[in-house]
């Protein structure tokens, strides 16, 4: 989403490149973060909006930047482990091992939330998310910022999450003081959010997988809402599951099934739409590449592969935007890496879901 044309840019956007100009880079946005600025840095994940994590004032910044709806928490970005013993009230039962095995990672754990974490980044809830991540720029800009840094991924809010700078400066041009670039994502989809508080729950399934929790701490819940649209009335564990996600202006449709019965069913889809004068894409994968020719579409990668298909997801959706009206995409079992790319999908689809027999 562009800033409207009647919008003054509040910022001239610096980028800076930290594969060029590591240091320097850091050294800027750590400044910026002390003086209570807002700036856009890489993690493992998608790119993050970072601001001093104990600044009710700094963090109310990022909202206004990205149009987030208030009630909506953010995640405290942590450079070692033992910084999170400040933000959380104690630690509870399974976070050690968590994070021993885990971090630094794309893994975000819930707990009580201490006194010195504002409200402006809870959202006024009494726990709160925190993460360590494995990107070093990331590291280092919160180390040399000396305070936690707390961020929601980098994108206007409902835009699909940033995976490249120039994603974060496509949506946050003139609205930030400085995106550093660290190149393209290594995961592409955001962290697994757990939290600790009850049962452990997965409120956001991301590249650290349900099996691989398990295989840690036993059975671990996975919240409802991560495949299926709330209930009206049904109170949302992760206040960002409420709210249509990671979705780009076209229309997307997924088909779910076996590969061949999915490519016959959006075949049959896009032949419909198109005489109906409907610009339509596909979202691929290797294996289904071949029953699409004369046809538009994207391979993802391959069916076997989720990590793979989470990595290009949010940039073929931000890439196909640019073509399509509609989008149909195929979907793969969720599970693995599968479930959080599912999660993203659906989300992006509103979830609206044919099933291919
Ligand atoms: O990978 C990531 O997690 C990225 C990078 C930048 O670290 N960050 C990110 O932040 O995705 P954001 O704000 O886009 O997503 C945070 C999610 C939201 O769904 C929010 O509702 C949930 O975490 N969340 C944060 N604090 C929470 C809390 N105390 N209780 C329940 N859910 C919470
Ligand atoms: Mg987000």
């Amino acid at each position: 989403m562009r800033r409207d044309e009647n919008e003054t840019p509040a910022y001239q956007t610096q980028v800076i490149n930290v594969e060029r100009q590591s240091e320097a880079g850091t050294i800027q946005a750590a400044k910026l973060i002390q003086n209570g600025e807002i700036v856009a840095f890489p993690t493992e994940t998608v790119y993050g909006l970072g601001a001093n994590g104990l600044s009710g004032e700094a963090v109310a910044k990022i909202f206004a930047a990205k149009g987030r709806p208030a009630d909506n928490p953010l995640i405290e970005h942590v450079a070692k482990k033992s910084d999170v013993r400040r933000l959380w009230m104690r630690t509870p039962k399974f976070a050690q091992i968590l994070m021993d095995t885990f971090w630094p990672g794309p893994l975000t754990l819930i707990a009580q939330k201490s006194e010195c974490v504002p409200d402006e980044v809870t959202a006024g809830l009494n726990t709160v998310a925190v993460r360590m991540p494995l990107n070093k720029t990331a590291r280092a800009l919160i180390s040399k910022a000396g305070v936690p840094i707390a961020a929601p991924s980098a994108n206007r809010s409902g835009r699909p999450s940033p995976t490249t700078a120039q994603h974060v400066l496509d949506d946050m041009d003139g609205r930030i003081p400085l995106i550093l670039d660290g190149g393209p994502c290594k995961y592409g989809v955001e962290s697994t959010v757990l939290t600790l508080v009850g049962a452990p729950t997965i409120l956001r399934p991301g590249a650290i997988t349900r099996e691989m929790l398990e295989a840690v701490i036993g059975e671990v819940r996975v919240a409802n809402s991560i495949l299926h649209p709330m209930k009206d009335g049904e109170i949302a564990a992760s206040p960002g599951m409420k709210y249509k996600h990671y979705a780009p202006n076209a229309e997307v449709v997924v088909v779910n099934g076996e590969p061949e019965n999915v490519a016959r069913v959006i075949n049959a889809l896009y032949r419909q739409a198109e005489a109906e004068g409907v610009e339509c894409e596909i979202a691929a994968t290797e294996q289904t590449r071949h029953f699409y020719n004369g046809m538009q579409y994207t391979v993802l990668g391959d069916r076997n592969e989720p990590g793979t298909l989470c990595a290009n997801l949010f940039t073929a959706l931000r890439e196909m935007d640019k073509r399509a009206e509609r989008i149909y995409a195929e979907g793969i079992p969720a599970d693995q890496e599968g479930l959080a790319y599912m999660n993203r999908l659906l989300r992006a689809a509103g979830f609206k879901m044919i099933e291919a027999e």
